[in-house]
């Protein structure tokens, strides 16, 4: 959940780690530090409660030299967020400066084990404790850094990303590795060190993603990183090249990450369509099915497991795959899923969905469903993350680095890959007429021109924003397949402006959400012409009848529930399975403009973070 960034080479360390900070805020905005190391072996500190901009007026008057640092930007878990709690932590010696993303869940243990032994501390953080022990270990068994460092991570349980500096040795830096990921880049004579490789790929494209239990040690002046596990056994790593741009994570002109990320959703689709769908030939082609299509077509059951807005898409996927593929499907929390019992074998497929890749309750149900001998299928966006790895196989959604908060583009390109792989399995299982299966991957391919439509209708989006930023709640309607659209639509509100909302199928609301419609009461609802058009508008009827406020997503041209509704959007006729990719863009708007409105934080919302690495 936070960011961590090191560099060690031949510029001047500071604006490399501000810049890197920049892009990684997403991960956490509560507080941020940098250590920087001189040549002249002094280790200069400056952290502070707020975000890096915060950071960057504190040091602003401040030596900030020295061609060696490491930087973090925070998001709490243990302590508040304060300068004293933000990192850099330094060890009791004044030595060491640690930067840490994760959870050292046993830090309470060795912390009163260190404090018997007289180290005091300066934090309430888990992560002093790790920077105390590997001091206590060097000093006391007088041994190097690197050893200090495997024997304290032996004794540590959790999550970490760590990087240390050495202020005796300011040519070196050791970073390591378990649950929380990182990356090594390699430059000329320059190394750099990420949560991700946003940081870095201004500088290099050549980078090593580590895995659990290893530990990097990068010394100015050679070629290459070493790495090693935690027995000292030298690892080999293949250096990749990453595939990103800087057009990919910057604001590209939009005044919000978020912004940009709705709008460029028609190319994300097609991005993640590419090479998969051929509307000449009429098919579908994912290399996992086509690798993996023995498991996969004799699925006795799928389950979905995933969190927040991956969590709606999978409720999306599980009516894709029911009707496509007549395969039993069942949608789980992660979070619940990692803590039951269930019943689960080598029979069931399991489909993991995350944006990250890195979500920490769904790495943890992956890997109870792999105990329990379940072939696992992965669907994610960040490019080597950790769940494309911990899965036997899967299909990335290819729609570009997501920075803003609330999760948008990424939504839509799950919902796309769900259904390409519905349809790749029902063509492979024989359970879609082929008539129904040409029609959809048609239009499924039509579908970023029509989303394009439904952007156009941005302005008119804003002007009812306006309209309803008094509100304190909202509730949002949907049946069947924009059953899901309403969740999601009401997690964007609540994220990013602070409004309760609460998503309903809209047949749900007589038994009991009716009862807080009145005057003040917005209802956004989404009331396509799909089979269920008369009984959702029976629905409206219902709220109009109680005199609450209907903001209708409606077909294109349906003058019946454009006269009923208090506001409407239009969305362009598709098949009904494939309405959530075009219903879902007027609430990411609606959201967004509402936020705006409010003078809300939208791409870094209070509290929130992008990946939640922790449980
Ligand atoms: O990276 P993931 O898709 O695994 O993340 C899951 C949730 O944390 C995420 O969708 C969260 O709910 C977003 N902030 C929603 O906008």
């Amino acid at each position: 959940m936070c960011g961590i960034v090191g560099y060690l080479g031949k510029r001047d360390a500071y604006p490399v780690l501000i810049k890197g900070l920049k892009r990684l805020e997403y991960r956490g905005y509560d507080s941020a530090g940098v250590a920087l190391i001189t040549d002249q072996k002094e280790l200069r500190v400056y952290k502070t409660k707020g975000k890096v901009s915060d950071l960057e007026a504190y040091a602003q008057d401040k030596d900030t030299s020295g061609c060696a640092g490491i930087a973090h930007t925070r998001w709490a878990t243990h302590g508040e967020p304060n300068s004293t709690n933000a990192h850099p932590h330094i060890s009791a010696s004044g030595n060491l400066a640690i930067i840490h993303n994760g959870i050292i869940e046993n830090y309470a243990v060795l912390k009163e084990g260190l404090q018997r032994n007289g180290v005091t501390f300066q934090s309430s953080t888990d992560t002093e404790v790790l920077v105390q022990l590997i001091d206590y270990i060097q000093q006391k068994r007088n041994v190097d850094l690197l050893t200090a460092v495997r024997m304290a991570l032996r004794q540590v349980i959790g999550a970490y990303a760590i990087a240390i500096l050495d202020k005796n040795d300011p040519n070196k830096i050791i970073a390591a590795r378990k649950s929380s990921p990182l990356v090594v880049g390699v430059g000329e004579d320059e190394f750099f060190i990420g949560s991700d490789a946003s940081p870095l790929i201004e500088y290099t494209d050549k980078v090593v993603y580590l895995d659990d239990n290893d530990i990097a040690i990068i010394h100015r002046g050679e070629p290459e990183a070493e790495f090693v596990n935690f027995n000292n056994e030298k690892i080999d790593h293949e250096i990749q090249t990453v595939d990103l741009n800087l057009g990919q994570i910057e604001k590209g002109g939009y005044p919000h990450f978020m912004l940009k990320e709705i709008f460029e959703q028609p190319d994300c689709l097609q991005d993640c369509m590419r090479g998969r769908i051929n509307v000449d030939a009429n098919n579908v082609v994912l290399s996992a099915v086509i690798d993996y299509r023995k498991e996969l077509i004799n699925a006795r059951r799928i389950i979905i497991v995933a969190c927040g807005t991956s969590w709606h898409a999978s409720l999306i996927g599980k009516q894709l795959l029911e009707n496509i593929c007549q395969i039993p499907v069942e949608v789980e929390y992660a979070s619940e899923f990692r803590y039951s019992n269930p019943v689960i074998d080598s029979s069931d497929v399991v489909i993991a969905i995350s944006q990250s890749g890195e979500t920490a309750d769904t790495l943890a149900a992956i890997e109870l469903a792999k105990q329990r001998g379940a072939f696992i299928f992965g669907i994610c966006n960040a490019i080597g993350s950790s769940i494309p790895r911990a899965t036997h196989t899967g299909c990335y959604i290819h729609v570009g680095p997501e920075i803003g908060v609330a999760s948008t583009k990424a939504f839509t390109g799950q919902v796309t890959v769900l259904t390409m792989l519905a349809l790749a399995l029902g063509k492979a299982r024989g359970t879609i007429k082929n008539d129904d299966y040409v029609a959809l991957v048609k239009e499924l391919n039509d579908i970023p021109e029509k989303m394009k439509k439904v952007l156009e209708q941005n302005d008119r989006v804003r002007d009812i924003s306006r309209v309803f930023t008094y509100a304190h709640n909202f509730l949002y309607l949907g049946r069947g397949y924009n059953y899901p659209v309403a969740l999601e639509g009401a997690l964007k509100l609540k994220e990013i402006s602070y409004i309760h909302a609460e998503g309903y199928p809209a047949a749900e609301m007589k038994h009991g959400p009716i009862a807080l419609i009145d005057e003040e009461m917005p209802v956004v609802i989404v009331a396509t012409q799909n089979p269920l058009y008369d009984k959702l508008m029976s629905n409206i009827q219902e709220i109009k009848a109680r005199k609450g406020r209907v903001i209708a997503i409606v077909s294109e041209g349906d003058e019946k529930v454009k006269a009923l509704a208090d506001e409407y959007v239009e969305l362009p006729h598709t098949i009904e399975c494939l309405e959530p990719l075009l219903s879902t863009i007027p609430l990411q708007l609606l959201a967004y403009h509402i936020a705006v409105c409010k003078g809300k934080d939208v791409d870094q919302p209070r509290n929130l973070a992008k990946s939640v690495t922790v449980e």
